[in-house]
């Protein structure tokens, strides 16, 4: 199968991406797909305007996602603007989609009433998944694993494609998202009624890189639910819940098991169980992130030969489109 994702380099990435996506990345690479994920770092420019600081967030992006396990010996990886049939594509769907259609999505309407309070609504906000969807079809991939708030992103991004192949004949596979029902939503640990991102503040989220005192800090200060049970049941008990599927990702185990194991216990041993857990899981990933850090030259090397990769696989389906569409 061919599978293609990528991720925003906003930043350090957390316990949220991690769990929502990135780990399913990892999955479907050790399965012997044929995996494409990517940095996207044109995205980004539609919130970051420092040049050092994307510049940091593109390198340290990179490095994490050899650290987590990513093997760019089995996965093709690469940044977005180093392929640059994306913005060209981007560009032949923004002219197919209906502008309704983008003033829709949720995601952008959140961001635009976030950048309406500093910089104003830039135009790339709203064009967003139209990027999205080239970054996607481009590559013609069975599935996009991510995260639940991104499936309004595919949705759209199917639709394009029908509307492409009906306007000016076959040419791209309808992809489908794989959206991962316990870690589709990782939650804030300070309001479990919110998904999980740096944006809401430091106490909300769990950075992949972050030192093991502030997770434990972070883990013991979340809040919990009334009651005592430890019980999966994310209506009624949403942040007990939270944790239990950030436990559960992190061991893998199957969160019934987690609910026999922790039968009895307070919501103090929950918690203190699940900080040795996700400490444990990313002891090993921080390692790695040290001794990529360390050898950047490397991680430098593989993204370039990913892009080599990315650029011969989009100029085929480039020459194809220009050709359906009458450019050439
Ligand atoms: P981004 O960079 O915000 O997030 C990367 C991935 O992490 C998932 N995610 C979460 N999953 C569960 N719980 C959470 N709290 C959580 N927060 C983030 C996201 O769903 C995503 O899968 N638009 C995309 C980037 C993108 C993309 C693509 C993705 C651009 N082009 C092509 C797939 C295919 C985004 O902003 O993700």
């Amino acid at each position: 199968m061919r599978i293609l994702s990528g991720i925003q380099p906003t930043g350090q990435f957390h316990l949220g991406n991690y769990l929502g996506a990135l780990k399913h990345w990892l999955k479907f690479q050790d399965r012997d797909n044929e995996c494409f994920y990517t940095i996207v770092d044109l995205h980004a420019l539609t919130t970051v305007h420092d040049a050092r600081t994307l510049r940091q967030n593109i390198r340290e992006s990179k490095i994490a996602m050899l650290s987590i396990g990513l093997n760019p010996e089995k996965s093709t990886l690469f940044a977005q603007s180093q392929v640059h049939a994306h913005t060209q594509l981007g560009w032949i769907f923004t002219t197919l989609t209906p502008l309704g259609e983008l003033e829709r999505m949720t995601q952008y309407k959140e961001k635009a009433k976030q950048a309406l309070k500093n910089n104003g609504v830039n135009a790339g906000l709203l064009t967003y998944p139209t990027l999205m969807a080239a970054d996607i079809l481009l590559y013609n991939p069975d599935y996009v694993p991510v995260g639940e708030d991104q499936k309004q992103h595919l949705e759209l991004t199917r639709n394009i494609a029908e509307k492409f192949n009906k306007t000016y004949g076959q040419i791209f596979k309808i992809p489908n998202p794989m959206i991962y029902k316990e870690t589709a939503r990782i939650m804030s640990l300070q309001d479990p009624a919110k998904k999980m991102s740096k944006s809401l503040g430091p106490q909300h989220y769990i950075g992949l890189f972050e030192d093991e005192s502030s997770i434990r800090d972070k883990i013991k200060k979340a809040v919990t639910d009334s009651e005592k049970e430890i019980k999966y049941d994310p209506k009624n008990k949403p942040a007990i819940s939270n944790l239990l599927a950030i436990y559960s990702g992190v061991t893998d185990k199957p969160i019934k098991d987690l609910e026999k194991e922790l039968e009895g216990k307070s919501y103090a041993d929950l918690k203190s169980s699940l900080a040795d857990a996700v400490v444990a899981h990313i002891a090993p990933i921080q390692q790695k992130y040290a001794e990529f850090t360390a050898n950047f030259s490397f991680v430098e090397r593989a993204f370039e030969t990913g892009a080599e990769k990315a650029r011969t696989e989009t100029e085929k389906v480039m020459e194809l489109v220009s050709q359906k569409i009458g450019l050439e």
